[in-house]
Formats: structure tokens, sequence, C-alpha cells
């Protein structure tokens, strides 16, 4: 560890004290608030605002990370917490006499080395861990979080970490996804019949099923989506704020377009025409002409936008608002936003799907809720609790399912459209975030961050028939023909 320069740390804290009676440089005021701004579009949605968490669900930040960062067993705490940031957390823990057992996503394809050293100076600067810092706080700098990036570390690896960290010997982690099963696996080509394109974000990838080729070129390849006839796919890369056009017969990336700061959710309409992605930090929603590659406008739409469906008839589009417990409605034909609809029930709308008939919405919120709104009378018909965390949602073609996944937990949620019931939550393995069926609606797939394979659920048996590796970190989410 470097020793740390007595002068910046001392007017670093007081930056970050309420009552400032040192004076602090802009550079260090800055350096606080753009940590607070991560945290807070980042972070708080499971951690909370004031860093108070969800008992049970999302551990607390407040005058805890300080004791983490004090521990000096191990790779020590300070380095523990830049392990947390880069590759996540996965396993049973307790915190003040409570229990958790969830996951906390890899950041190291999402955040930069300098906003995840800014997060963490923020959180170690805040909600009373200042004041519990053993000695003097050092703050991290991007070069501290690169020295431990690159490494081929899984959630899981992090927390035998933690379990050194404490002087608690390793254990298996009890989270462990895989149960050994006695029937044999259906095998990849009946399992994945149409070609299957999965986003696998850390390592800029597509991953193509069940040819098995990987597509590179696509740097924080984030959220996909095919074109109706198949021969485009739409990539955003999450880091880099581009979307990629990839022609599908020959991986080839015919077009890089910057959309904003970071890009998300990505859909091509029905006719095929437009490219809609969206850009949360902006609030807009990016247009690009899918013929000519390029960008046509930027529609601002509200506070952080995620993702979006068409409606039946393709002259809508709504995004979802997970800044504001709404969705925006966008007309297709002027390129503008028409008005908002609200979620009650629902305050982080995150992603979305729409029924086959075009009645209903359903979305999947940012920490583990999904609610179903009908669209004539524009009230929620129901919310349900499902897997913690935030997820992608399916309406499976044929109708009588909606499966969500469950980036905190292990699965996926099988709701029967009809009743409006939770029939199963199907055991996947530990961080599934992308969903979509099959066109036939025979299977459904999962892409699952923390043990990065795809899982394959059969809807016959509600059972894991396959888990199919991506050969790469964070496989986030995944496109299928048939299924936009
Ligand atoms: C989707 C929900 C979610 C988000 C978003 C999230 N976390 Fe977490 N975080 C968790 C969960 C769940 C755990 C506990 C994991 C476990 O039980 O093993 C955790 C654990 C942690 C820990 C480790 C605490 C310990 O005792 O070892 C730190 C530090 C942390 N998160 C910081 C952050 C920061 C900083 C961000 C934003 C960049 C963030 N988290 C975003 C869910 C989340």
């Amino acid at each position: 560890m470097r020793p740390p320069i007595p002068h910046a740390i001392t007017s670093f804290v007081a930056a970050t004290l309420l009552s400032v009676s040192v004076p602090v440089s802009a550079a260090e005021n800055t350096r606080f608030e753009r940590g607070s701004e991560v945290y807070n579009q980042q972070c708080a949605a499971c951690h909370q605002a004031q860093g108070q968490g969800i008992p049970g669900s999302f551990p607390p930040q407040k005058n805890h990370t300080a004791q983490m960062y004090n521990a000096t067993d191990g790779i020590g705490g300070r380095r523990y917490l830049g392990h947390v940031l880069q590759y996540g957390l996965t396993g049973p823990i307790k915190v003040d006499g409570t229990s958790y057992n969830g996951n906390m996503p890899a950041w190291g394809g999402a955040l930069t080395s300098q906003q995840m050293a800014d997060v963490l100076n923020y959180v170690l600067t805040a909600f009373g861990n200042e004041k519990r810092i053993a000695g003097e706080f050092q703050p991290y700098t991007p070069e501290d979080i690169e020295a431990i990036a690159g490494k081929d570390l899984s959630g899981k690896d992090v927390y035998q970490l933690r379990q050194t960290l404490l002087g608690q010997s390793p254990e298996q982690s009890r989270t462990k996804a895989t149960p050994v099963r006695s029937a044999p696996e259906l095998s990849l080509e009946k399992s994945i019949r149409d070609p299957l394109y999965v986003a696998v974000q850390n390592s800029g990838i597509v991953k193509v099923l069940p040819s098995k080729q990987a597509w590179p070129g696509v740097a924080g390849a984030h959220y996909n989506a095919l074109s109706p006839d198949g021969s485009r796919l739409m990539v955003s890369g999450f880091k880099t704020g581009n979307v990629y056009v990839l022609n599908t017969a020959s991986g080839e990336v015919m077009a890089s377009v910057p959309v904003g700061e970071v890009a998300q959710g990505v859909k091509i309409s029905p006719d095929g025409r437009y490219g809609l992605a969206v850009a949360p930090t902006q609030g807009d929603v990016a247009v690009i002409d899918m013929n000519t590659l390029e960008l046509v406008r930027k529609i601002p739409v509200g506070k952080v936008p995620h993702n979006l469906v068409y409606s039946a008839d393709g002259t809508l589009a709504y995004v979802t608002l997970q800044g504001e417990g709404a969705l925006a409605v966008v007309d297709m034909r002027a390129l503008e936003k028409q008005r908002q609809i609200p979620t009650p029930g629902l305050k982080t709308p995150h992603n979305i799907d729409i029924s086959a008939n075009g009645q209903r919405l359903w979305l999947r919120d940012f920490t583990g809720n999904v609610g179903v709104l009908d669209l004539a009378s524009e009230t929620m018909l129901k919310t349900f609790e499902v897997g913690s965390g935030h997820g992608g949602i399916d309406v499976v073609p044929g109708e009588q399912y909606v499966a969500t996944g469950a980036i905190s937990a292990s699965v996926v949620t099988i709701i029967d459209s009809e009743s409006l019931k939770i029939v199963k939550n199907v055991d996947v393995g530990v961080g599934p975030h992308g969903v979509r069926a099959s066109r036939d609606g025979q299977f459904i797939y999962a892409s699952v961050t923390a043990d990065n394979h795809i899982a394959v659920i059969d809807t016959q048996s509600l059972e894991v028939v396959r888990r199919e590796p991506v050969g790469g970190q964070f496989p986030f989410w995944l496109a299928v023909p048939g299924n936009p």
C-alpha cells in the first residue's frame, strides 16, 4: 500500500462533511459528486439512497462498508472492496446479525475504473462510514482499480476472499448453482434450434448458439435485438455508449453509432425501419435508420429510461422510465414523446414485454417485482414479488406463461398469464438476467450472469434441461428469432 498523502486526505475527508470548515479544491468536490452520481444511478436501487439497504435482500452500506475496509486478514479490506466492485459477490453473508444470500452484480465491464474508484470513495466517506475508518482514509485511484482488473474471478471467488478476510474458513457457497442431475441433459442441438445470440458483456462478444461462434467488436455488449427478418442484430455497448449493428450472416460489425454516455435497451421496429436505443443518463431514446445505419434523432423521454417494446401495430413504443415510476409513450410516426403512463406499485420499471394481442404490458422492476398493466384502462392489474434485483421479462409465445429473471437471486419465475399466479420458481444458477423463449414457446432461455451459462427450461416440465456455457463473462441478454 502506498503511504497516504496527508494534505490530500484531510481536505478530501473535509469535503465530505456537512459543515465544511476547511476550503476544499474544486477537484475534490467534483470527485465526491461524481461518486454520489454513480451511487444514485447504479447502487441506490438495491442499497438504498441513504445506504440503509433492505434487510434480508440488500446489505447496508451505512456504517458497514468501513468495517469491511478496516479488515486486515486475507487480501485486506481495501483490496477486497475493489474486488467486490470488479467481480461481484455471491454467497451467504451476515451483516449486523441479518442474513443475506444474494448476488451482487460485477461492475467490471459496466463502469470505468474511474467510476468504480469514485463510488467506493463516496460510500466510504458517506453514510457514517467516514467516522468508522480506522486510521486515515486513502482514496482509491483508477490505477488501484486497474491493478486488480483482468483476472478470471467470479462472485463466488470473491466470496471466498470475504471468508478469509473475516477469519472464517473458506467454505463452499451454499448457493452453489448446479444441482447434480440424474437425468441426462438435452443435447445442444435439440435445446437450441434457432440461432440464439447472447450479449456477453464483460467479454465484449456476441456468442451464437448452437454454432458456438464468438463475434468480437462489440465492447460492453449489453442488450441486443434482432430485425424482424433476422438479418441484422443490434447490440448496445453499455460502457461505450455505442450501438453496433451486425450482419447475422457473417457476424461483421456494419456500423457503430454513438448514442450517449451509456447505451442500454435496444429494439428494432416491427417494420424493420428504425432501431431504437436507450441512453439512460441523457434521458433519450436514439433513433437509428436501419437502412442507412445513421442516427436520425434523439427523443427526450424522461428520467433514466431503460428498455422498450412496440405496440402490436408498431405505431407506438413504450419506454420504461426507471427514474420516474412511469412509461413514456413514443409516437413512431412523428418520432416524438406523446405522453406518460404511471406504473403504480412499480417505482423502478426496468424491462418490459407485451402480450400478443397488444392489450397487456408486462413490467419488471429493478428490485424484484413484476407488474401487469392493462392498456385499455391504463391500470395495474396486479404486482408480484419475484426474485431479487433486476432482470428481463418475456411473454412466452403461446401466451400460457410469462417468465422473468432475477440478477440478485438464482431463479427464473414463471407466471401463469391467465390466472396471474406464480406457477414456479425454477433454479437456473446464480444471477439470471436475460430471458427469452424460443419462437415456438417450447423452451425458455435465461442468461445466467454469475455462472456464465445459458439455462434452458422446458415449458412442458418447467425443469432445466440444459446448461450451456457461453465461454465468456457476464452473459447479460439474449435475442432469438421470432420473439422480439
Ligand atoms: C441488483 C442489486 C444490487 C446493486 C445494483 C448493487 N448491489 Fe451491492 N450488493 C448486492 C447484494 C445482494 C449484496 C450481497 C451479496 C451476497 O449476499 O453475497 C451486495 C454486496 C455489496 C458489497 C459487499 C458488502 C460486504 O459485506 O462484503 C458492497 C461493498 C456493495 N455491494 C457495494 C455496491 C456498490 C458500490 C454498488 C453500485 C456500483 C452496488 N453495490 C450495487 C446487491 C446490489
